[in-house]
């Protein structure tokens, strides 16, 4: 080198920066007309707040896309029958709020801000327990034990994080803790403890990923929280309504519902994704996607989208760490209230986890709905929700009449959650399995080309919640807003650099 004169050294660089410039704005229209510049996938909690936070910086340039004929996703209600109460068949409560600081909690704060909700903190320990013989076994419960035991297991957590230990489960932790499930009691205990909640017995859960649970220790003082219960017959959806509320555009303009996405098509410059609507088949392209459905649907190429090209190995590996958990719930209406006046009625059935939990609902939806709730989870919500719904109802009036005598009747009305058979979540939230770290989570979200991925699953902190939804769909619309002035940064860059290059070699 060194045999070029200083404006030959000029000219060239002029030239590559034409080129980079160039090139850079040339990828752009390569991806056809742009539909929108954000293409906002799936209108739950996550892609409604991503929205309203693209929205709220200035970015109107969006287009939400959603299968179903509702925004709302896993937060939807339902009448019990034509006419009757409406009841939760996904998110029921905004858990870990301070009764005295919640508006520490963004969901209740949002609800305030929303006109109120109705809604009462659960009282757990408003229950009473019985066996399969009808015998009241309260008294045989050791819920101080399995306390003692959760908060070793807390204390076990804390110190193998802090000595960078391997993740153990759960259950591990809590047989270091001398929690062993001995009889039907423990089972029952075990169950409410871990799998009321994760809907996947402790044996497959993360310890550090979830004790103790961000959920319960980041809004207000975190040994005062609890859960609060949403009755509102608006429905907990009010709150995706109200986000919703004047961002989505002259009729609805920037919201297509009932609108399938089939494929997307994705590249380092744009994203294209192929809808159905009515059988009719159309293309959208936006430089940006961002992805908000659940990891069910992500793992099932097949019954619902698909990417073109695959998605990288990095990405699916990362998504198919985490399978999608089943919470079922159902609801009964009778024509009394049999039943005890306490919020919540245990089973300690001979089988862990058989009809485990029963919730009054007639304390809490408006006047005369003789309502409970009943919650299962794992492989029996699994087997119960695949047969004949009269063969569940069967059973549930059985384990029902066994506590509280032949009396009980048929229910007059009976409703139950399809999340698992659904093709849209075929599940009811994202597990936190062993092996997971914070990287997990960081890749999960990371985004393929010009998609990026959002979603309760994607929450480092709260995944599985309402709130975790939340904070992925603000989280990611800020990652693309990032990108967006990214790009528009590097392109003013260069043209300022090319001026800058011209003026030197004119004068
Ligand atoms: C039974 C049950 C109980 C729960 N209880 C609670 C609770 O008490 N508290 C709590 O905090 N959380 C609870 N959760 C979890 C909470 O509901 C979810 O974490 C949260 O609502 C997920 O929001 P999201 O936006 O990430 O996903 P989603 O709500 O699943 O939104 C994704 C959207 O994408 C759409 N979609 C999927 N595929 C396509 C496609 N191919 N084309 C177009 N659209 C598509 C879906 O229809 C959906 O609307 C519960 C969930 C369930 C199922
Ligand atoms: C639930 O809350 C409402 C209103 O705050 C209150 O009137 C009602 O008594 C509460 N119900 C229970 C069972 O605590
Ligand atoms: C568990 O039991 C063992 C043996 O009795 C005892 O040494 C240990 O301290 C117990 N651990 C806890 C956390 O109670
Ligand atoms: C627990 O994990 C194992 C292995 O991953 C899996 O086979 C099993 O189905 C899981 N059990 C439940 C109840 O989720
Ligand atoms: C937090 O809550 C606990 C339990 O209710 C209470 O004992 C404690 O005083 C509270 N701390 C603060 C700082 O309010
Ligand atoms: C919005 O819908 C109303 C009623 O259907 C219609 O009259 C109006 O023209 C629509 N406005 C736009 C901008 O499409
Ligand atoms: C359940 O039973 C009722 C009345 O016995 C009957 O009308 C209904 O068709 C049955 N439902 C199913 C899914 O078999
Ligand atoms: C069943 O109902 C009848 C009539 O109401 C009543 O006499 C009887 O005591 C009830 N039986 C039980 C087991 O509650
Ligand atoms: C993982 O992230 C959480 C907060 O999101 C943080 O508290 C924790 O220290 C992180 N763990 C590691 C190993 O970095």
């Amino acid at each position: 080198m060194g045999c070029l004169t200083n404006t030959m050294k000029l000219i060239m660089n002029f030239l590559i920066i034409l080129l980079a410039t160039l090139q850079a704005v040339s990828s752009l229209p390569e991806c056809g007309e742009l539909d929108a510049e954000v293409l906002i996938l799936g209108a739950g909690m996550a892609g409604i707040n991503a929205a309203r936070t693209l929205f709220d910086e200035g970015m109107t340039d969006f287009l939400i896309i959603e299968a179903k004929p509702q925004i709302g996703g896993r937060i939807f209600h339902s009448e019990i029958r034509p006419g009757g109460a409406k009841v939760e068949l996904g998110a029921n409560w905004i858990q870990g709020v301070d009764p005295d600081d919640p508006e520490a909690h963004p969901l209740y704060e949002l609800a305030q801000r929303c006109g109120g909700i109705q809604g009462n903190f659960s009282d757990f320990d408003s229950i009473i327990e019985y066996d399969s013989t009808g015998l009241q076994v309260s008294d045989l419960l050791d819920y101080d034990g399995i306390a003692d035991a959760y908060e070793n297991v807390e204390y076990i957590s804390t110190a193998r994080q802090a000595d960078g230990q391997t993740d153990i489960t759960v259950r591990e932790a809590l047989l270091q803790s001398n929690w062993t499930v001995d009889s039907n009691e423990d089972a029952f205990l075990d169950w409410f403890c871990f799998d009321f909640c994760f809907a996947e017995p402790p044996d497959n859960t993360s310890l550090f990923h979830s004790q103790p649970l961000s959920t319960y220790t980041d809004f207000g003082n975190a040994s005062n929280t609890e859960d609060f219960l949403i009755s509102d017959q608006s429905g907990y959806a009010k709150l995706v309504e109200c986000i919703a509320d004047g961002i989505l555009g002259i009729n609805n303009s920037r919201l297509l519902l009932e609108t399938k996405v089939n494929i997307i098509k994705w590249s380092d410059d744009c994203v294209c994704v192929e809808t159905y609507r009515d059988g009719v088949m159309k293309e959208y392209c936006a430089s940006y996607a961002i992805i908000t459905f659940s990891i069910g649907v992500l793992q099932s190429e097949e019954i619902n989208m698909k990417f073109e090209p695959d998605l990288p190995e990095w990405k699916l590996d990362v998504i198919n760490m985490f399978s999608m958990a089943h919470y079922l719930k159902m609801y009964a209406e009778f024509p009394t209230v049999f039943w005890d006046d306490v919020e919540f009625i245990g089973y300690v059935s001979d089988v862990r986890g058989y009809f485990p939990l029963f919730l009054s609902e007639n304390l809490f939806l408006p006047d005369g709905n003789n309502v409970l709730q009943i919650t299962t989870t794992g492989e029996i919500a699994t087997r119960l929700l695949l047969q004949n719904e009269n063969e569940t109802i069967n059973e549930l009036v059985q384990v029902l009449r066994s506590i509280y005598g032949s009396n009980v009747t048929e229910p007059t009305a009976f409703i139950q959650s399809t999340w698992y058979t659904d093709p849209y979540f075929l599940g009811s939230y994202s597990n936190i399995p062993l092996g997971v770290t914070n990287q997990t989570f960081i890749d999960l979200a990371a985004p393929v080309g010009r998609v990026y991925f959002s979603g309760e699953a994607t929450s480092m902190q709260y995944n599985g919640f309402v709130h975790g939804a939340y904070f992925a769909g603000r989280d990611s619309a800020e990652a693309v807003l990032e990108s967006i002035s990214i790009g528009v940064s590097v392109v003013a860059n260069l043209l300022l650099v090319m001026f800058v290059v011209i003026f030197v070699l004119l004068f």
